[in-house]
Parts: C-alpha cells; sequence; structure tokens
C-alpha cells in the first residue's frame, strides 16, 4: 500500500455515466476508489449496493473501498467481497461485537476497516483495534458528501497515532487543500475526497491540487 493516498469517493458522481467518471478519476490519478454504501437504515440517505461494485470492477483495476454504512454489515460482507471489494469497512455504531466483525471481515480476505462516526467517542474502537487493518475516522456525520469538516477528527486522528502506529488511519468527509493538511499533520494515511474532486471542472486539477497539498 502507498500512503499518503487520495482516495475519490463516487458518491457526487453522475451514476448514469460510471464507466467514463471512473476513466477521469483514474486519469486524475487515484490509487483507489472509495464507495459509500447506505442502506436508509443507518444513515438516513440510499446509495447502492454489489450490482454497483461489480460493475465497477468490471472497469477498472483499481483497489476498490466499500465503506457501509449499513445497519448489517455482516449480512452483506461475503456478496460485497465476491462484488469485487479489496477493503471492507464497517461501522463501529452499526455493530453489537466489533471485533467478531472485524474478525468474520478478515476471514473474507480483504482488509478490514472500523469507521467511527463524527459523533462516536474513541473508546468505542479499543475493543476491536487488535482485528483491523485500517481506522475511517469521519469528519462529517455519515450519511451525505459535501458536509463541512468537523475538526473534532483531528484530535481522535493523533490519539490513535500516537497509540497505534501500525493502523492505516483514514479520514472521510469535508476534505479540501486545507482540511486535508491539517489531517496529514495529524497523522493520517488515506484521505477521502467526494465534493472537492467531482463538483470541479477539472478532475485532475483538483487532484493535483490535493495532492500537491498532503505532499507540501
Ligand atoms: C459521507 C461519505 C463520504 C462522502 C465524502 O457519508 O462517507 O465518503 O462522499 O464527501 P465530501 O468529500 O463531499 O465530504
Ligand atoms: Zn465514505
Amino acid at each position: 500500500e502507498l500512503t499518503p493516498a487520495i482516495m475519490p469517493s463516487i458518491l457526487s458522481c453522475d451514476f448514469g455515466d460510471m464507466k467514463s467518471e471512473v476513466t477521469r478519476l483514474t486519469d486524475a490519478g487515484a490509487q483507489a476508489l472509495h464507495l459509500d454504501v447506505m442502506d436508509g437504515h443507518f444513515v438516513p440517505n440510499l446509495t447502492f449496493g454489489m450490482p454497483m461494485v461489480s460493475g465497477l470492477r468490471r472497469h477498472t483495476d483499481l483497489p476498490l473501498d466499500v465503506h457501509l454504512m449499513i445497519s448489517e454489515p455482516l449480512r452483506y460482507a461475503k456478496p460485497m467481497v465476491q462484488a469485487g471489494a479489496d477493503v471492507l469497512t464497517f461501522h463501529v455504531e452499526a455493530v453489537e461485537d466489533a471485533a467478531f466483525v472485524a474478525k468474520e471481515f478478515r476471514k473474507l480476505g480483504v482488509g478490514v476497516g472500523v469507521a467511527l462516526d463524527s459523533d462516536t467517542k474513541l473508546t468505542d474502537l479499543e475493543p476491536c483495534l487488535d482485528f483491523v487493518d485500517m481506522v475511517l475516522v469521519m469528519s462529517v456525520k455519515a450519511g451525505f458528501g459535501g458536509q463541512s469538516f468537523n475538526p473534532i477528527s483531528l484530535e481522535k486522528l493523533r490519539l490513535l497515532r500516537d497509540n497505534h502506529p501500525e493502523l492505516l488511519l483514514q479520514i472521510d468527509g469535508g476534505m479540501n487543500t486545507e482540511t486535508i493538511v491539517l489531517a496529514r499533520d495529524a497523522g493520517c494515511d488515506l484521505f477521502v475526497v467526494g465534493s472537492s474532486i467531482i463538483h470541479s471542472d477539472d478532475y485532475s486539477e483538483a487532484f493535483a491540487e490535493l495532492d500537491q497539498a498532503i505532499k507540501s
């Protein structure tokens, strides 16, 4: 895994034209695609499931980083892996026993992430941290693109970085050329970016500006 890496979220893409969206994101320099799966239950928004993941899988060799914002992550884990997910992240708030869920995900042979919503306290992660590869720290409330960055995420990143040097740390929500630098300085490795890229006229230019910011 190459870090730091910017992982575009397809949430704000034109879902009627995903083939060319993937081409544009790949040409811009994406090293992975972040796929936001929402079930209208764990979060109020509804996006897509396995058919989108398998559809994208046919058009790209990029790693597919699947962010499950769903109430029953275990129920869909194997189908998501069969559809082509390379990394599967569940929300700690969605499950009773996060360590068990992480261990079950591991058996599927994918990278395992656990996500922490912006209003969830860091200590809720403790029981499962030995069984995950990555922690996704939400810097907005899970559910929608285009929200503004919550700096509480920076403190969580710093504490995780200090106490768990081996974990990959990912941030998601409200990333722009300023907030991405704050996250990097807090120890983050992987940066999910939605609207800053997708709502720009030129994905390559937007990607390059973010990339310069984290490498500066
Ligand atoms: C929000 C999603 C994010 C979203 C980020 O629930 O998890 O991945 O796409 O979008 P921006 O970058 O617009 O905040
Ligand atoms: Zn996400």
